[in-house]
């Protein structure tokens, strides 16, 4: 076979998938099975827009474990939402920001007045930038609903802002509702009493059981696929996902599997193909962070995990990988940082549990405190492979 007819024939195969990207992140699937006790919830909470002629604001919050489908569940409600809305002649626009993504109160009002004025929104306090949103939204008769994800990762007061925009610009003025979402965890290290007082509801969101991941995972597999994956190893994948409590990491065994068929050429998803995927699927690492970060930091991140290689030990300290990361600058010819700075980008990567970090005393040798930094659940070859592939794209010219 000529090269070519080769590569044809590569082609032509026919692919497991009938649409693969129902298995990225972002994809929200049109039913959400096992979660309408949380959607109930939603819906008595915030039908009141819809009902009230005051439009009054509610402020929601979901708590849950990491992959119980936090964010699902709310794009979704979301979407639903707005749909019975404007059969009620009310315009409801549905705005989703991650606190990963928009790591502060400004920089999500910014984004928020360019959308709605098209202006830059520069010159403006955060105040009067939500000034200028809420009276757009009564003029054009709209009303917003405003889903902040990841939201532990704004400071508290950022948080209690946002909560308090009903009392700080009027009632009647405030066309706006939140849905907060958050990591149990997470939340529970920035929960306070102002903030609490400002919620109308908490809705907690537990791990999916053994029947219910079952019941999800086939309707997502039946998205995804050509064929129907076979019982047994939906059962296989529903246990995994019951043990590490987490749906992710099911959707990612689907994903990672047809990925693995394909390139296999094979026509069936078999026990040994989820074996070896599920291997490749690290539960608490999220690739798709990793997609979100910053130069500076990825580059902190890639020094961690070169300095963790080199040592061949578990954990590092923050002076090696500091140095690893000082010669990276240089490699990428980008600026290099000095230490302090470095320090605030591992403090981030810990924030955003790609990795963890905690500060140790080293006895006698050398005075101060040392920060030991370790890897979660994905070992550093495996981020080292992601890493390099993300810096040829990013950074080779
Ligand atoms: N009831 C459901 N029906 C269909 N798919 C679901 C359901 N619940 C979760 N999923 C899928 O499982 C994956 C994880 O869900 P999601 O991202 O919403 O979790 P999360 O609670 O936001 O987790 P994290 O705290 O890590 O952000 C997603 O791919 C989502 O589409
Ligand atoms: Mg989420």
């Amino acid at each position: 076979m000529s090269d070519e007819e080769k590569f044809r024939a590569q082609f032509g195969k026919r692919s497991c998938f009938r649409l693969a990207s129902s298995l990225d992140l972002s994809f929200i699937p049109s039913k959400l099975f096992c979660r309408d006790e949380v959607i109930n919830s939603l819906i008595y909470s915030f039908r009141r827009i819809l009902e009230e002629s005051e439009q009054p604001a509610i402020n929601c919050l979901l708590l849950g474990r990491g992959g119980v489908g936090k964010t699902a569940t709310a794009k979704y409600f979301g979407r639903n939402f707005r749909n019975i809305a404007l059969e009620k002649n009310v315009n409801v626009f549905i705005e989703y920001y991650d606190a990963i993504n928009f790591r502060s109160k400004s920089k999500i009002i910014r984004e928020l007045l360019g959308k709605y004025t098209h202006g830059s929104g520069r010159g403006f306090s955060d105040d009067e930038a939500i000034k200028i949103i809420l009276s757009k939204l009564i003029k054009d008769k709209g009303y917003m609903l405003l889903i902040l994800d990841e939201v532990h990762l704004l400071n508290p007061d950022d948080i209690l802002a946002f909560l308090n925009i009903a009392e700080t610009f009027g009632h009647q003025n405030a066309k706006l509702s939140i849905i907060l979402i958050s990591r149990i965890n997470d939340w529970m290290r920035i929960e306070n009493e102002k903030i609490l007082s400002r919620l109308n509801e908490k809705i907690k969101l537990n791990p999916y059981n053994f029947d219910e991941a079952m019941q999800i995972l086939k309707y997502r597999s039946e998205i995804a696929f050509n064929e129907d994956i076979d019982e047994d190893i939906l059962e296989m994948i529903s246990q995994i996902v019951v043990d590490h409590q987490n749906m992710r990491h099911g959707i990612e065994i689907l994903r990672k599997s047809g990925l693995f068929a394909d390139k296999e050429g094979l026509e069936e998803i078999t026990a040994d193909i989820i074996r070896e995927a599920s291997n490749e699927v690290y539960p608490t690492f999220r690739g798709e962070i990793i997609d979100q970060l910053k130069d500076q930091e990825l580059i902190a991140l890639l020094g961690i995990v070169r300095s963790l290689i080199r040592n061949n030990e578990p954990f590092t300290l923050v002076d090696d990988a500091f140095e690893e990361y000082s010669s990276l600058c240089v490699n990428y010819s980008l600026t290099s940082h000095v230490k302090m700075s470095f320090r605030k980008y591992v403090r981030k990567l810990n924030q955003l549990k790609i990795i963890s970090s905690k500060t140790v005393r080293i006895e006698e040798a050398e005075r101060g405190r040392h920060l030991e930094i370790t890897l979660l659940d994905i070992p550093a070859p495996k981020l080292l492979e992601l890493l390099e592939d993300l810096f040829n794209k990013k950074f080779s010219n």
